[in-house]
């Protein structure tokens, strides 16, 4: 059994999507506390709903970030978390909680990281007119939004998408992955070899994703295998 500490600060639907997978058996881990820096997060009630201990760490209670990060430190070892889960947690994080868990935070991003670190990524990735962007699950480093990724979800994007209709489509992604990422771990498949996460065991699976749909690639398709028959 995996002890869980998740850490949020806003709607928690990542948080949900965890706490519904272990409570559809699905996951062998228990959400032994559920940390925010905003006091109004919906992610608290949603964590209440579930008899899950919650705690408030304002950032104006702590305002030096390596203090603020020594709280939470504390708090995740009184309640013995194996693994820190980011869930929307807006803060970044210092060396004092990093260090404190190596290689044992993971954190979810609303894109294909390397590509558009940061905030506001869905937008970002809109006007630089990708056709495809995502969702990554990946073990936290001190640097922002990097660290070895564990699992990557695609999802296309198309010309008349607003960023709130990317967002939900990526979110969706997001509440399959991050279960999975964390099973992952909770089985002892994930292995840390220098900037990647290697996945023991995992089937190998062979194909490409294309966007526009392949159907517009027939005439193209049809010539290839044509020519390679010759
Ligand atoms: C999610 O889209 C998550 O990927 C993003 O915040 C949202 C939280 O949603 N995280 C980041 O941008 C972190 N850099 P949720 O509160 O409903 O889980």
């Amino acid at each position: 059994m995996t002890n869980l500490g998740v850490l949020v600060s806003g709607n928690g639907t990542n948080l949900q999507a965890i706490i519904d997978a272990i409570e559809g058996g699905l996951l062998d881990s228990k959400v032994k506390v559920v940390i925010s820096n905003n006091p109004g997060a919906f992610a608290i009630e949603r964590a209440k709903r579930h008899n899950i201990p919650t705690e408030i760490v304002s950032n104006k209670t702590f305002p030096a970030k390596e203090d603020y990060d020594r709280r939470l430190v504390e708090i995740l070892k009184e309640h013995s978390v194996d693994l820190v889960i980011l869930a929307g947690f807006m803060r970044i994080l210092t060396h004092v909680l990093i260090n404190a868990f190596p290689m044992r935070i993971m954190n979810i991003h609303p894109a294909l990281l390397p590509a558009f670190p940061g905030l506001n990524v869905q937008k970002k990735a809109l006007e630089h007119g990708v056709k495809f962007s995502g969702a990554t699950v990946h073990f936290v480093d001190e640097g922002i939004d990097t660290g070895p990724i564990i699992i990557q979800a695609v999802v296309p994007v198309y010309d008349d998408d607003t960023e709130e209709i990317l967002s939900a489509r990526i979110l969706q992604e997001e509440h399959r992955i991050y279960p999975q990422a964390v099973k992952l771990f909770a089985e002892g498949r994930l292995e840390v070899k220098g900037s990647r996460a290697i996945i023991k065991d995992s089937p190998t699976t062979e194909g490409a994703m294309e966007n526009p749909s392949v159907t517009m690639f027939k005439e193209m398709d049809e010539c290839l295998s044509k020519s390679s028959k010759k």
